[in-house]
C-alpha cells in the first residue's frame, strides 16, 4: 500500500484525489473488517478494483484475484436470504434493498392501458430469443409516472414476480440526502451491482432529483448525479430491466425522461375500478347493500388505491376489535369523506343513501346536504 501511495504522490494533481480515496477507503475497509461485515468488505473490494483498473492495473488484478478466491456462494446476490445491496461507507445506510423473489399481498388492478404496457414488457423478455433473431432487444428501461399510491412501486414488484427475478430497489431520495459528496459514486455502485444480476432494478422516488434543484448547496451534487443517471440509462445493457418511478414526470429533467424506452402512466382508479378496489380491500366475506356500496364508491372518487386500502383496512380492523357493524363503519367513512367532495357528488351520494333506506336526517348527517335540498332534488328527479 505504501509503495502505491508513493507512486500516486509523485503523479499529476488529480491523483491526489485518488490518494484521498485510497486513505478514506482504507479506513472504511478497516472499520468494516473489524465489524465482521464480510459482504460490505467484498463490495468495497469490488468497487476499489474497478476504480483502480485504469491507473493501477496490478493492484486491481490482485483485488480481483482475492474476489475470485472468496466463495461465490457467499457473494450478496447469491445468498439464500434476502441480501442487502451496497451501503454508504460513511453513513452505513443501505443504498438499496434486494428482494430475491418478490411476492404480492394481492393481485393489482390495472387499467387496460397499464396492463397492456406491463404485459408487453414481460412478453418481450419471455421471448427475448425470438427478438434477438429479429435483431431486436427487449425494452431495457421504463419510466413509471403517476400520483402517489396508484401502483408504481407495486408494478415493479409485479414485473419482478412475473419475470421470476429479484427486485433491487434504490431509493434516490434517501441516497441524495444521506450521501452528499458521494451520491454519484454510490448510485453507480448500485447500478453496477444490479447490472450484474438478472433482475428488475427500481429507481424509486426518481423525482427526488428534480425536486431538490432549488437547494443550492446540492446543485453540484445533483448535476453529478444527473450525469451519472443519463449515462447509465443510455448505456443500460445486459439482462436487467431498469424501472424508474416518479410522481412528477414534468419536473424531471427533460433530458432524462426522454431517454427511457417506454413511459407508463399510472392514475387513480376510474369509476369502473373503484368497486373492484372496494371488493379487493374489503374482502369477499363482507357484502354491502348495493346503494350503500354505491355511496361508498362515490366517496372514493379521485382517491388513490392506497387511500382506499387504508380506509377499508381500518374499517375491517375496527369491526373485529370493537365488534362494530361494518355498515356503521362504512357510513362513518362516507361521512368523513363527503366533507371533501363537490356538491354534485354529495347530492348523488344522498340519493343512493336514501335508496339504501336512510332517513333524510341521516342522509343530511352523512353528506351535509340539507333535508330541504334533498327533498327538492327528489321531487325534481321524479318529475323528469
Ligand atoms: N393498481 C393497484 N391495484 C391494487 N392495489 C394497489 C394498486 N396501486 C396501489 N395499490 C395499493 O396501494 C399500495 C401502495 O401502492 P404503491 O406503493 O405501488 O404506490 P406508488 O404509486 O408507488 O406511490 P408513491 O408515488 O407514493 O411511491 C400498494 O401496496 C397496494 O396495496
Ligand atoms: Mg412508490
Amino acid at each position: 500500500m505504501n509503495r502505491r501511495k508513493a507512486t500516486l504522490i509523485k503523479g499529476p494533481d488529480q491523483h491526489l484525489d485518488d490518494l484521498n480515496k485510497v486513505e478514506d477507503n482504507f479506513v472504511h475497509l478497516a472499520r468494516l473488517a473489524l465489524a465482521g461485515k464480510r459482504h460490505d468488505v467484498l463490495l468495497l473490494i469490488r468497487r476499489a478494483s474497478s476504480a483502480f483498473r485504469g491507473k493501477m492495473p496490478e493492484m486491481a488484478e490482485e483485488l480481483n484475484q482475492l474476489l475470485r478466491e472468496a466463495s461465490a456462494s457467499e457473494t450478496p446476490l447469491r445468498g439464500d436470504t434476502v441480501a442487502i445491496a451496497p451501503v454508504d461507507l460513511d453513513s452505513r445506510l443501505n443504498l438499496a434493498t434486494v428482494e430475491q423473489l418478490p411476492e404480492l399481498a394481492h393481485e393489482p388492478i390495472w387499467p387496460a392501458a397499464v396492463a397492456g404496457s406491463l404485459q408487453l414488457i414481460v412478453d418481450e423478455r419471455r421471448r427475448e430469443h425470438e427478438l434477438a433473431i429479429a435483431g431486436l432487444q427487449p425494452t431495457r428501461t421504463a419510466l413509471f409516472e403517476g400520483p402517489p399510491g396508484v401502483g408504481k412501486t407495486l408494478a415493479a414488484r409485479w414485473l419482478a414476480r412475473e419475470l421470476r427475478q429479484p427486485l433491487i430497489t434504490l431509493d434516490l431520495s434517501a441516497s441524495i440526502s444521506s450521501f452528499l459528496g458521494r451520491t454519484g459514486a454510490n448510485v453507480r455502485n448500485v447500478l453496477d451491482y444490479a447490472r450484474g444480476a438478472r433482475c428488475v432494478l427500481l429507481l424509486d422516488e426518481f423525482d427526488a432529483i428534480a425536486k431538490r434543484r432549488d437547494d443550492s448547496a446540492e446543485i453540484g451534487e445533483l448535476k453529478r448525479l444527473v450525469s451519472v443517471l443519463l449515462q447509465e440509462i443510455d448505456n443500460w445493457t445486459g439482462p436487467s430491466l431498469l424501472v424508474a418511478a416518479t410522481n412528477y414526470a414534468d419536473l424531471l429533467d427533460h433530458a432524462i425522461w426522454r431517454r427511457f424506452d417506454v413511459t407508463v402512466k399510472f392514475s387513480t382508479p376510474d369509476p369502473n375500478q373503484i368497486p373492484l378496489a372496494i371488493r379487493l380491500f374489503l374482502g369477499d366475506d363482507i357484502t354491502l347493500e348495493p346503494n350503500l356500496a354505491g355511496a361508498l364508491e362515490l366517496s372514493f372518487v379521485k382517491c388513490s388505491f392506497s387511500e382506499i386500502e387504508r380506509v377499508l383496512t381500518a374499517i375491517r380492523r375496527q369491526a373485529v376489535v370493537r365488534d362494530e357493524p361494518v355498515d356503521d363503519l362504512i357510513k362513518g367513512a362516507i361521512r368523513k369523506r363527503a366533507r371533501t367532495l363537490p356538491k354534485s357528488v354529495r347530492f348523488e351520494m344522498g340519493a343512493k343513501l336514501h335508496e339504501a333506506g336512510l332517513s333524510d336526517r341521516q342522509v343530511h348527517d352523512l353528506t351535509g346536504v340539507s333535508r330541504d335540498t334533498l327533498r327538492k332534488r327528489r321531487t325534481a328527479a321524479m318529475l323528469r
